[in-house]
């Protein structure tokens, strides 16, 4: 059964550490996050672009997909299905197709527009016991094809958005998506800090977390960081290991070529990332 992700970050605040949302491409995915989330004993979120969501097959082909995996694997550890920068149609579809927790990503907005369209989201969702995910100033970097310039958000706009009844507020201080680069500046956590005073106890969800430094994603949790967002660590784990796998030649040797002996090493790569940051995000044995 999916949860949504209000209980486990109302959890993860109090107890002092963050969840993670590892975002799925495909099957195996799927499998090792939700794998490595029951070995670890630990809450996950599974995070679907509208791009990953599309190349699924679309967002109902996702939810039975989880649904049935999560049955079948055996899973007991609580396991949320999320919309990750979910558009006001986007988020609408995955409400329908049985997601557990949406994010409406409605930072390119102005801030009017951005607090209309959250609010309808929210009832629509909280009528079927859905979580919602707003942001407020765009995370920076390329993800999908949607391009944000990474602002810091303005507390007061932050206030206005928590205010509406959000489950957990993105709100960008200074992180981006992908790499970072060498001469990025750091989380700017007075920002984080005025943003967490401004917004007492909502939990606080920091995307953009491939590379960002053991010691900042630590602070970061200490200020008020419960969800944490990664992606991009995953895809280039898989990809090296699969580099590594064919440039080996193993895929062409005896039954090497066998897609699932392909995957194989991407998978485990997949799975050693995803709880090594389970164990940083402190969610290890917090199911
Ligand atoms: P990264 O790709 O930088 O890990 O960010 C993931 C993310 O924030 C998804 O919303």
């Amino acid at each position: 059964m999916l949860v949504s992700a209000s209980e486990m970050l109302k959890k993860a605040k109090e107890g002092k550490y963050a969840v993670g949302q590892f975002n799925i491409n495909n099957l195996e995915w799927t499998k090792a996050i939700l794998l490595t989330a029951q070995e670890c004993n630990s809450p996950v979120i599974l995070g679907v672009s509208e791009g990953a969501g599309k190349y699924m097959t679309g967002f109902k082909t996702v939810t039975a997909m989880v649904k049935a995996m999560v049955e079948e694997l055996g899973i007991t550890v609580p396991v949320a299905l999320h919309l990750d920068h979910g558009s006001y149609e986007g988020a609408k579809k995955c409400i329908e197709a049985g997601f557990s927790s949406v994010m409406f990503d409605g930072s390119h907005y102005g801030i009017e527009e951005n607090i209309e369209k959250t609010k309808e989201i929210i009832a629509i969702a909280n009528a079927k016991g859905i979580s919602v995910e707003a942001e407020v100033g765009s995370i920076g970097g390329e993800e999908d094809g949607v391009v944000g310039a990474g602002e810091v958000a303005d507390p007061d706009e932050c206030k206005m958005i928590a205010d509406l009844g959000v489950d957990m507020l993105a709100a960008g201080i200074g992180n981006i998506h992908g790499k970072y680069p060498a001469n990025w500046a750091g989380l700017n956590f007075e920002a984080l800090d005025a943003i967490q005073q401004k917004t007492g106890t909502m939990p606080l969800v920091l995307h953009g977390g491939t590379g960002i430094p053991a010691d900042m994603i630590q602070k970061a949790i200490s200020l008020g960081v419960s969800k944490i967002n990664v992606n991009t660590e995953c895809q280039l784990s898989f990809a090296e290991a699969t580099r590594k796998y064919v440039e080996a030649g193993k895929d062409l040797e005896g039954k090497g070529f066998d897609p699932r002996k392909l995957l194989a090493p991407g998978v485990e790569a997949i799975k050693a990332t995803v709880k090594e940051k389970m164990e940083l995000f402190g969610s290890v044995n917090k199911a």
